[in-house]
């Protein structure tokens, strides 16, 4: 479908912010980069942005609004932090843009697009969940549409070198946020989030490893049909993203049941997924696959919202 052009500004010209202009810049769609905003003047993302013929202000978000470009902005990008997210809401809100929050502030709805980004279509302020989340949650709500899944558990494994301070300031939020999102969207009963920042060298790729617990009995067959066309799926905005290995089934009888700490003895299916996310290289090397699954998130997000304003748009002339 043509779609109006669809002007973007992003907040945060650090690792997420750098590598997600990239993409805008290079994808033919509907999106166009108006604008990049730092506070720090000297910083790498902002001198890129300018030699890519961006606009850029290092004033912060107070800057973006006092730029003559603010004027055309249908939506920004919040790739800060989480405390600085809050702030940019406050000032942006009653501004007539659509805010996508990379952030784990968790202010507006949380959108897995692949899962419920047409729930949230209209909300004027949606949260990306996290890199995990974004890699993870897919997998959890395709074993619940086969089966209940009573317990989730991710642990998500990154480069140390993939982490800028943004990240490293929010790695409580990631947990919280994570886990909550795996819960309102994924749609396990309870869960638990593990973040590994591995400082090896050379870097590691983004691996993910999904536990999903299932009471009694349950289709394996139609488990593992779920979970790889939900891969398929996620593939369309993340090339790189890949089952290691076939979906596993571990089953815990009462002779043997599973031993959980919190919860004692657990009888049922253990699903397992291992997930590799090999980044497309666009800001970072192909080990960071945690900017990719989240750009990449975020700018197809971008692009439906963009689609849909055009829809509406049509529809009310
Ligand atoms: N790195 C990842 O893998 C990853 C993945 C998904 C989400 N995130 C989230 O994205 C956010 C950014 O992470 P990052 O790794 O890019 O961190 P980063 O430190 O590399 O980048 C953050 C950038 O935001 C700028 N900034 C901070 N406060 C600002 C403000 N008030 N106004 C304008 N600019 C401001 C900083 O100067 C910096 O350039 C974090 O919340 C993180 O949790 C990170």
């Amino acid at each position: 479908m043509s779609t109006q052009k669809y002007p973007v500004a992003i907040i945060g010209s650090g690792n997420i912010g750098t590598d997600l202009m990239i993409k805008v810049l290079r994808t033919d769609g509907p999106l166009e980069m108006a604008a990049m905003v730092g506070i720090d003047p000297g910083s790498d993302g902002l001198a890129r942005a300018k030699r890519l013929g961006v606009a850029t202000s290092s004033a912060g978000v107070d800057g973006l609004l006092a730029m003559p470009e603010f004027n055309d902005i249908r939506l920004v990008f919040d790739a800060t932090s989480a405390s600085a997210h809050v702030h940019h809401w406050n000032r942006l809100r009653d501004r007539g843009v659509r805010v996508l929050d990379l952030t784990p502030a968790a202010v507006g709805p949380f959108c897995v697009p692949v899962v419920n980004l047409d729930a949230h279509i209209d909300a004027p302020n949606l949260n990306m969940v996290t890199c995990g989340g974004q890699a993870t949650i897919p997998i959890v709500a395709a074993v619940s549409e086969a089966a209940p899944v009573s317990y989730a558990e991710i642990v998500s494994s990154i480069s140390a070198k993939s982490a800028g301070p943004g990240t490293r300031a929010n790695l409580d939020e990631f947990i919280e946020t994570t886990a909550t999102a795996l819960r309102e969207v994924g749609g396990a009963q309870r869960s638990k989030t593990v973040i590994i920042l591995n400082p090896a060298d050379p870097p590691v790729l983004m691996r993910n490893t999904v536990y999903c617990l299932v009471d009694g009995e349950c289709d394996h067959a139609a488990i593992t049909a779920a979970v790889e066309a939900m891969v398929g799926r996620v593939r369309q905005y993340v090339p790189g993203y890949e089952l290691r290995q076939a979906v596993q089934f571990e089953t815990f009888d009462v002779d043997a049941p599973l031993c959980i700490p919190e919860t004692g003895k657990f009888t049922g299916t253990r699903i397992t997924a291992m997930l590799q996310v090999t980044g497309a290289a666009h800001h970072l090397p192909a080990y960071a696959g945690n900017l990719d699954i989240m750009t990449s998130a975020a700018l197809a997000t971008a692009e439906r919202l963009a689609e849909h304003s055009t829809t509406t748009i049509r529809a009310a002339t």
